[in-house]
């Protein structure tokens, strides 16, 4: 029987649905570099993937991943926080933006998405998002500083004008720990 899909999958299906080829997309988080790659294709050749992370280790998967594919030539790996994201965009617009917040799989559990800058990020994303662009966050609660990441972002989120923009929350309400995605489309 078919299931629902879980929000890595459904962030990439909104994803497929709204960025085509030639698009420029920020990986605001990229950790082992699963998204950037989902990225790297969907955009295709002459589009661009900015990817932050700021743990070497997350650089450094990211980069192997990407190299294996040769896709090195359309995506940016940058070793530095997603607050600073404007130092490093060339771009006037972006199409799309993807957070995969909390820690890194396999990595240090301690090091993990701040409200703080996931937030500053956030904004600064929205500023560059084309009309028609989306942002997609997909939210961790199960450690510490992941409730209130989660909420921070919910009433950011909650707030934005409804006539500039479309927020959608996606949930699954009746399991443990199951992450949220928060979609953000600019009207
Ligand atoms: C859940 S992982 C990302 C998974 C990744 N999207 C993938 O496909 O493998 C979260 C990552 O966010 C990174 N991170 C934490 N704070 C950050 C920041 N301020 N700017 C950029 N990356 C950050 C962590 O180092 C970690 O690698």
């Amino acid at each position: 029987m078919p299931d629902f899909w879980n929000c890595v999958e459904f962030s990439h299906k909104l994803f497929r649905e709204h960025i085509g080829k030639g698009a420029v997309v920020v990986d605001a988080t990229a950790g082992n570099g699963l998204d950037s790659l989902f990225l790297a294709e969907l955009v295709g050749d002459k589009g661009r993937v900015y990817s932050f992370d700021i743990q070497k280790k997350a650089v450094q998967n990211t980069e192997k991943r990407l190299s294996e594919k040769k896709f090195l030539d359309r995506v940016k790996i940058i070793e530095d926080s997603h607050a600073r994201l404007e130092k490093y965009i060339c771009e006037k617009e972006i199409d799309g933006m993807i957070f995969n917040l909390g820690y890194l799989p396999g990595g240090n559990r301690e090091i993990v998405t701040e409200s703080r800058t996931t937030l500053t990020a956030l904004e600064k994303g929205l500023e560059l998002l084309k009309r028609g662009g989306i942002i997609v966050l997909v939210i961790y609660t199960g450690h510490s500083g992941g409730r209130e990441e989660l909420d921070a972002i919910l009433e950011f989120t909650s707030a934005l004008k409804a006539d500039e923009y479309n927020v959608l929350r996606y949930h699954f309400i009746n399991q443990e720990n199951s992450p949220e995605l928060i979609a953000v489309i600019k009207r």
